[in-house]
């Protein structure tokens, strides 16, 4: 049977460091209030005229310079982000032009917090059908759709891309193992962007309201949060056979430290099984994951072989959990 690896991972985070010291001066909050609510200490924010393009294109590179892939011989690349350089064309096209990927297809998938795992599944469905190489990217410009004056969401999200290379296997020991995705329309006012689309195309009147920057009901969003995410992720284990302890490391989208605290607590995950990197990087929506396990990855906390969950929840509402063992890795 032939299933889809992970053969390489690989990110990118923008230079521009924003502390909570700096946010102390932009709104009225402050370093503890941030820090005790969510976890997070700081964020990277792209340059003026860095895209969602540049940063997966930055991660994509150093993925292929790391596995030793030329792009040429890439296949397809699915990007999940909700921050695309531009309505259309997609920032998979973009990607395409900008690494020379020329034989390569793609598309744009919109699952918020919950992209790369829907953008993984898609990975997946094209490597068991016959494709090579598939690049699967998340990647956000959190920073093009925050309202800087509004403290209630401008302190929780960072911009960041994080990249994987998926190649066949016949190797039982590697591989996306399982996933379960969900999606529950009726939390889609609950966190989203007013205007901007074909419900309330950009006008002088939408521009004027702030519509173009993200809400967030907090409050309700956390509550669906903790608990779906821990139930996903015990569904997907349950159903594999798999228990918590032989779980390598458990690596959950990045919102809200409290969030995960209460997700890995109802999976029965101790805590060095569990993948905290909130405090450096905030929300970074599509990028959470592959970021997280490009971390695990390089620091050498697992090896090819070692069996990974991903879990996420974000705007749709939308979730999920991937089951997989990681590798084998490719190297230059
Ligand atoms: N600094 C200081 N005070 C702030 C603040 C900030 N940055 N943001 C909000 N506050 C205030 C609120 O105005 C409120 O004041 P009030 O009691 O006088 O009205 C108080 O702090 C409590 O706000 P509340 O919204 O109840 O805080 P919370 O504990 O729910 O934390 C979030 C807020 C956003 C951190 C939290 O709800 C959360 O993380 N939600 C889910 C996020 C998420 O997962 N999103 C994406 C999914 S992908």
């Amino acid at each position: 049977m032939i299933r889809a690896a992970i053969t390489g991972v690989s990110s990118y985070v923008p230079e521009k460091v924003l502390t909570n010291f700096d946010l102390e001066k932009m709104v009225d909050t402050n370093d503890e209030w941030i820090v005790s609510r969510t976890g997070i200490r700081e964020r990277h924010i792209a340059a003026e005229n860095e895209a969602s393009s540049d940063m997966a294109v930055k991660a994509i590179e150093k993925l292929l310079k790391e596995t030793g892939t030329a792009a040429t011989e890439i296949e397809a690349i699915i990007v999940a982000t909700v921050t695309p350089d531009m309505m259309f064309p997609s920032t998979a096209a973009l990607i395409q032009e900008k690494i020379g990927a020329n034989r390569a297809w793609g598309y744009d998938l919109s699952g918020a917090c919950s992209g790369f795992l829907f953008a993984l599944k898609s990975g997946r469905s094209l490597i068991e059908t016959g494709h090579k190489k598939v690049i699967v990217v998340g990647v956000d410009t959190m920073s093009a759709i925050l309202d800087y004056t509004d403290r209630n969401t401008c302190i929780l999200f960072g911009d960041g891309a994080g990249a994987v290379l998926l190649e066949p296997t016949e190797d039982e020991n590697f591989g996306i193992i399982d996933e379960i995705l969900r999606v529950d329309g009726t939390g889609a006012e609950a966190l989203f962007q007013r205007a901007g689309g074909s419900r309330r195309p950009a006008s002088h009147e939408t521009v004027d309201a702030r519509e173009h920057f993200i809400y967030q009901d907090g409050k309700t969003v956390f509550k669906r949060a903790s608990t779906d995410m821990a139930n996903v992720s015990l569904e997907v284990l349950e159903k594999n056979h798999v228990k918590g302890e032989d779980v390598g490391i458990f690596i959950p989208h990045q919102a809200n430290k409290r969030i995960i605290d209460v997700a890995a607590r109802k999976a029965g995950f101790r805590e060095d099984q569990v993948l905290l990197n909130i405090d450096k990087y905030g929300n970074t929506t599509a990028a959470t994951i592959p970021l997280g396990l490009d971390e695990v990855v390089k620091e050498g906390r697992i090896k090819a072989g070692d069996l990974v969950l991903f879990a996420a929840f974000g705007a749709g509402y939308t979730w999920g959990s991937t089951l997989l063992r990681y590798g084998p890795e490719k190297k230059a």
